[in-house]
Order: structure tokens, then C-alpha cells, then sequence
């Protein structure tokens, strides 16, 4: 459980049938790595399976925002929110991508003449940061301000996964050296989320910029009318960023982890970037097309769920499969289970994109990385975007390559994550 708790909880859940029950000190849990149960959880009988305990340190880390919030406001601010990363909201999407992609490549292209290879999760941590940053806040501010931004939302994720870990956490008045960093990270994003909220204020609502952060000032609730409180405004911007970084910039490593694994896949990635895109630059229109690019993305989004669990408290007893649920349980769900079940998946631990094409049968309830339910994610449209644009970019100006023989190992204390550094050796392709 502490070296790899998404494969424990995978693992007991399945050689019990799909459910397990365990105690942790006083605390009964129920691991459940079933398709069905899972919807009838997040589906079917959601009113008894609020977000559990577990978020707290969400909570205490980023504040009581969309990804962590399970009170009565909870609904009026996703619909708030939700207009904000709809498909038609996301074409600025598309250019902010391409442009902070091609920041990040220009530097590939100096690693690739001077044979060193790249460290990927940090440059793909970068570019997800970035995107993020632009989409919610637009630019307009210095690059070393940014950079401290982008550095106190890497700590943070750091101090959640640390509080994560530690079966106690003393309270934040304790002047542990953990909460003294977590007050620091916390004065440096409320600051810089500030400045700019400050900066918006001064300016008339017809200038301001076409971004997240602008959407959230103007919305207001259909029913009271009423904005989103200022400090409420703060808490979203932080918890959509962390929401957003973290997860992307996973998946995307893993996808091109994957790929530099795979040559006759990524032979075929390549083919089909040329093909569609014809070397122009990737759009919302051209995307759209690119089925193979796609189905790499659902394929590295199955076998590594950035998500890979989700936790519930019970309200009440019910009663799943046969499975005695009791009010008080804390229900593990297992979407990494779910992706790995072999009676869903054949060869469940291979890579292999076909299964995604369009025409393949697989099972809908089996893929579930951006969740079912009321909680589903609402970035995935930005999250897959943001992806098909960066693995067009790089497919028609790059070759991978990883040490002989490299393999990396899984972190899983918040999202699913490459446990070590990756050195991707990347080689300019010649320019048609
Ligand atoms: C590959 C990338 C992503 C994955 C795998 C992912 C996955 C998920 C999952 C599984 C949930 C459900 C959480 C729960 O039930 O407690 C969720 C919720 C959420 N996601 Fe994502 N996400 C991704 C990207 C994004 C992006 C880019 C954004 C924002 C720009 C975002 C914003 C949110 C928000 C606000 C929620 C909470 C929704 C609610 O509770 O109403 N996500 N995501």
C-alpha cells in the first residue's frame, strides 16, 4: 500500500471478486475495482457517496474550490465555472498551445544538436504550466513572477502529496516545517492571483482579456444573481490550475514515454501527423481528425490514469453486488482497476492504441479517467486539446528515443506520475 497504493488497491479489490473490505486504525475501507459498482457509486446512488475525508487535504492545501468541494454551493459554481471550458471556450486553446509548445521544442531542438537528452516530465510540467497559466490569467506579467508562480504550484503539489502520505498531520497553526512551507507557497499564489485580480479591477470589463479568470469576474448566478465572491475567485484560479497541470502534464509524459517505447506505434503517430496536417500548424479543425494521435492519448490515458482513484464516504448501509455496504465506510474506487480488469481488457498491461480507433468495440463504463457522474471532469476537452496539439507539434519535428532498456517506475500519492526523471533523447527530423 505505501510503495504503490493504486496497484495494492487494484490488486486485493480483483482477487476478491471486484470489492474487498480492510481497516487502517479505526477506519473501514472498501476497495472496489468494478466497473458497475463504480457507476453505481457515481451514478446511481451518488447522493450517498459524498467526496470522503481524503479531500480534506485538498482543501487545506488549495482551499475549498470545484475539486474539492462537496457543500450546497457546489453546483451553482460548476455551472458558474463549466461555460468556461466548453469546446467553443477553448479555440484560444488551440494558438496558446501551439505557441508554449513550440517554446518548449525550440529548446529540444538545442538538446538534439547538442546530443543531450531531455528531462521530460519537467519540460511537460512546464508547458502544462504554462497553457494553464495563459488560459486562466492570460500573460502580462514578468517572466520571474511567473516562474515563482509556476514554482509554488510545483510545491504545492509537493506538500499535498506529503500530507498524502503521513498517517498525521499536525494542525497548520503547528510550526512544523511543512506548514511553514505551505503558508509560504500559499502567500505566493494568493499574491500573484491577486495582483491580477487587482489589475482586472482598474480596467473597464470591456478590456478585459478573453480568459478563464475574466469569465469567472463577469459570471453570475442564474438564480441569486449574485458573482463569485472575491476570495472564492482566488481559491477557483488556484484549484482549476492545480487541477489542470497536474493531470495533463502526467498524461502527456506518459504518452510520449509510451511512444518513445514503442517505435512501430509512434512510426505510425508520425505518418499520420504528416498525412492530416500536411506540415501546417495543428487547429481545432485538423485535430479533430487525427484518430490514430487520439487513440494514443485514450490508450496512455487507460493504462496510466493521471486520476488512478477516487474516494466516497458511505452516508447510509447499501448494499452493491451483494457487497454490504455500512454508512461511515470510505468506498476506494479504482479506476486504474477498472482500466487493468482483464475481463474488460485484453492484455490489459500492453499498449496498444487500436483498441481506441474508431469501429473498435470496447466497453464504455471500463474507461472512465476523467470520471462518471456529477464530479466528472470538466477540462477534459481542454486537457485532450492541449495534448493532440503538443503530440502534433512534436511528431513533425521529432524522433524519440530512451536509454536501452529504460523503464520508470509509478508515484501515486495525489496523481499518477513517472517516479523518476526521463531522459528522452530526442532527434530533429529532417524539414520536408
Ligand atoms: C488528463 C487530464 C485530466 C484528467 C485525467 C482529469 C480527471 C478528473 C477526474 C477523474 C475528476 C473527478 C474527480 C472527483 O470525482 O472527485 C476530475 C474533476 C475535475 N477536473 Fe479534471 N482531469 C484532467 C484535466 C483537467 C483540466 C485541464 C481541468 C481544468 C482546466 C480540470 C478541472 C477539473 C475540475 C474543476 C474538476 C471537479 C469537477 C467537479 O467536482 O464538479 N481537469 N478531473
Amino acid at each position: 500500500m505505501g510503495a504503490a497504493p493504486h496497484r495494492y488497491v487494484a490488486q486485493i479489490a480483483r482477487e476478491n471478486g471486484g470489492f474487498v473490505r480492510f481497516r487502517v486504525l479505526h477506519r473501514s475501507f472498501v476497495a472496489c475495482a468494478n466497473a458497475e459498482a463504480i457507476r453505481h457509486i457515481l451514478v446511481g446512488n451518488h447522493e450517498n457517496y459524498p467526496r470522503a475525508f481524503h479531500s480534506l487535504n485538498g482543501v487545506v492545501v488549495f482551499g475549498n474550490g470545484l475539486i474539492f468541494n462537496e457543500g450546497d454551493g457546489w453546483l451553482a459554481r460548476r455551472r458558474m465555472i463549466l461555460p468556461s471550458l466548453r469546446t467553443e471556450s477553448v479555440h484560444g486553446l488551440c494558438a496558446i498551445s501551439n505557441q508554449e509548445t513550440l517554446k518548449i521544442l525550440d529548446e529540444w531542438q538545442a538538446s538534439s544538436l547538442a546530443g543531450e537528452p531531455v528531462d521530460l516530465l519537467l519540460q511537460i510540467h512546464r508547458l502544462t504550466i504554462s497553457v494553464m497559466g495563459r488560459a486562466l490569467l492570460t500573460s502580462g506579467v514578468d517572466r520571474e513572477e511567473s516562474d515563482a508562480f509556476a514554482d509554488a504550484i510545483r510545491e504545492s503539489v509537493i506538500l499535498l502529496r506529503q500530507r498524502n502520505r503521513s498517517l498525521y498531520n499536525p494542525p497548520t497553526w503547528v510550526p512544523t516545517l511543512h506548514n511553514r512551507r505551505l503558508k509560504s507557497v500559499q502567500r505566493t499564489l494568493d499574491g500573484f492571483i491577486e495582483r491580477h485580480l487587482k489589475a482586472r479591477e482598474s480596467m473597464p470589463e470591456v478590456d478585459y482579456p478573453d480568459d478563464i479568470l475574466s469569465h469567472m469576474l463577469r459570471v453570475r448566478d442564474p438564480e441569486t444573481g449574485e458573482a463569485i465572491p472575491r476570495g472564492d475567485l482566488i481559491v477557483e484560479t488556484k484549484t482549476l490550475f492545480a487541477a489542470g497541470f497536474e493531470t495533463t502534464g502526467a498524461s502527456l509524459t506518459w504518452c510520449i514515454y509510451l511512444l518513445a517505447k514503442h517505435p512501430e506505434v509512434a512510426a505510425k503517430w508520425r505518418q499520420e501527423v504528416d498525412t492530416v496536417l500536411e506540415g501546417g500548424e495543428p487547429t481545432t479543425g485538423n485535430i479533430a481528425r487525427l484518430e490514430y494521435t487520439a487513440a494514443i492519448v485514450h490508450e496512455a490515458l487507460r493504462i496510466y490514469p493521471p486520476v488512478h482513484g477516487l474516494s466516497r464516504d458511505a452516508l447510509a448501509d447499501d448494499e452493491i453486488s451483494g457487497m454490504k455496504i455500512y454508512a461511515g465506510d470510505t468506498i476506494l474506487l479504482s479506476l486504474f482497476g477498472v482500466h487493468h480488469d482483464p475481463g474488460d481488457w485484453e492484455s490489459p498491461t500492453e499498449f496498444r492504441p487500436e483498441r481506441f480507433l474508431p469501429g473498435s468495440a470496447w466497453k464504455r463504463e471500463s474507461f472512465i479517467p476523467f470520471s462518471v457522474g456529477k464530479h466528472r471532469c470538466i477540462g477534459n476537452v481542454f486537457a485532450q486539446t492541449e495534448m493532440l496539439v503538443a503530440l502534433s507539434l512534436i511528431a513533425q519535428r521529432f524522433e524519440l528515443s530512451l536509454p536501452d532498456g529504460f523503464e520508470v517506475g509509478e508515484d501515486a500519492f495525489i496523481t499518477l506520475t513517472p517516479n523518476r526523471k526521463i531522459p528522452l533523447s530526442v532527434h530533429a527530423r529532417p524539414r520536408p
